[in-house]
């Protein structure tokens, strides 16, 4: 069965393209590489010893999709990555988040109904709860206005996927994976996140400082109303992650799904604060952080985490690996591409 994966060589795409590729599928990456380096590849197929037949291209561009459709004929599914992804930033430059977020649906959506393609594994996020009442959420959770334009995005994607299927004439069908925060890296250290510049996001910015590459973390706020005063998140090891596409995917061609669009959690089920994730990295690498508790980050939602339940009962999907385990993982993969230069 052959996956089209878009924004495959970036950071989760990547993993799902392993994990894809292990479980038998024949993955196909579409990659701009706006947020995503050529090395990722030649890092999967260093871990699966295969190359992963890839296009460059912009999966906003109609044309150059529809290209790729038509040269791997049959394609019975897609995992749609690509997209922006920093809360931070999107709060900064909202217009190219709806623009690329938005527009890259809107085209791969086109090119999927031209081609009969009609599975769909859709990126979303647990930004579309927006600051939930109560904790933890789970998918019947009422979505809240987002608190930044990237979780806005999120919410019009889902948006779009749901009207789209209720079209009378259209085919498809969809499974929207609301992520929690993915960290770590592929246990072989060969693929994982590859920020460009200063990161955006807490893991990748504590191993950069803990490496000498960053002087301090910036923790965004310590007053906030939670035990330590830092936000909470659900903190999913991203190999775990990718594990969930995958049998997403099998859900979608065994026709499984009960309804047009499902959705579920992606997350452990367990929320920790920044300073509890600093503390699990101190433990996981034997080494004493430098950081200082500054102001909030615009966007940021207070506390998430997420209810599990229906992807374990449903998917039969649970994550595996510790937060101990995610950090050490993030940290190999730091000194490796340390190492590297
Ligand atoms: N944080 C810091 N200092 C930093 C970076 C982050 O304190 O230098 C804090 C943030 O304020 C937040 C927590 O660490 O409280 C996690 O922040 P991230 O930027 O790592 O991730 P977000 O919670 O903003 O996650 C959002 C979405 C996810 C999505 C992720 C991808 O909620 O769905 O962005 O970037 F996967």
């Amino acid at each position: 069965m052959k996956i089209l994966v878009t924004g495959g060589a970036g950071y989760i795409g990547s993993h799902a393209v392993v994990e894809l590729y292990q479980a038998g599928y024949q993955p196909v990456i579409v990659d701009n590489f706006s947020n995503s380096e050529e090395s990722a590849l030649a890092g999967i197929e260093a871990i699966i010893g295969a190359k992963v037949p890839t296009y460059r291209i912009d999966c906003a561009d109609n044309a150059a999709l529809r290209t790729v459709f038509q040269t791997e004929e049959k394609i019975d599914g897609v995992i749609h990555f690509a997209a922006y992804k920093a809360v931070g930033e999107s709060v900064q430059k909202p217009l190219a988040y709806f623009q690329n977020n938005v527009g890259s649906l809107l085209t791969l959506l086109e090119v999927m109904t031209e081609f009969e393609v009609t599975n769909l594994v859709f990126s979303s996020s647990c930004t579309v709860y927006g600051i939930p009442d109560a904790l933890p959420v789970t998918e019947a959770t009422p979505s809240k206005p987002a608190s930044s334009p990237y979780g806005r995005t999120k919410q019009m994607c889902e948006d779009v996927v749901h009207d789209v299927s209720a079209a009378p004439t259209n085919k498809l069908h969809t499974i929207l994976l609301r992520y929690f925060n993915p960290i770590g890296a592929h246990n072989s250290a060969k693929i994982g996140e590859l920020p460009l510049g200063v990161p955006n996001n807490l893991v990748p910015y504590i191993t950069q400082t803990a490496a000498g590459i960053r002087e301090q973390l910036t923790i965004n706020g310590g007053d906030y109303d939670t035990p330590d005063g830092t936000n909470i998140r659900d903190y999913i090891h991203v190999v775990d992650l990718a594990k969930a596409h995958v049998v997403a995917v099998q859900r979608l061609l065994d026709r499984k799904a009960s309804e047009v669009v499902e959705t579920f959690n992606v997350g452990t089920g367990h929320g920790n604060s920044v300073l509890e994730v600093v503390q699990a990295f101190e433990q996981a690498s034997g080494l004493k952080l430098n950081y200082h508790i500054g102001p909030r980050r615009a966007g940021d939602v207070p506390a998430i985490y997420a209810d599990a339940t229906k992807a374990e009962q449903v998917l039969g999907f649970k994550t595996e690996t510790s937060l101990l385990d995610s950090l050490a993982s993030a940290w190999k993969w730091q000194q490796t591409l340390h190492k590297n230069g």
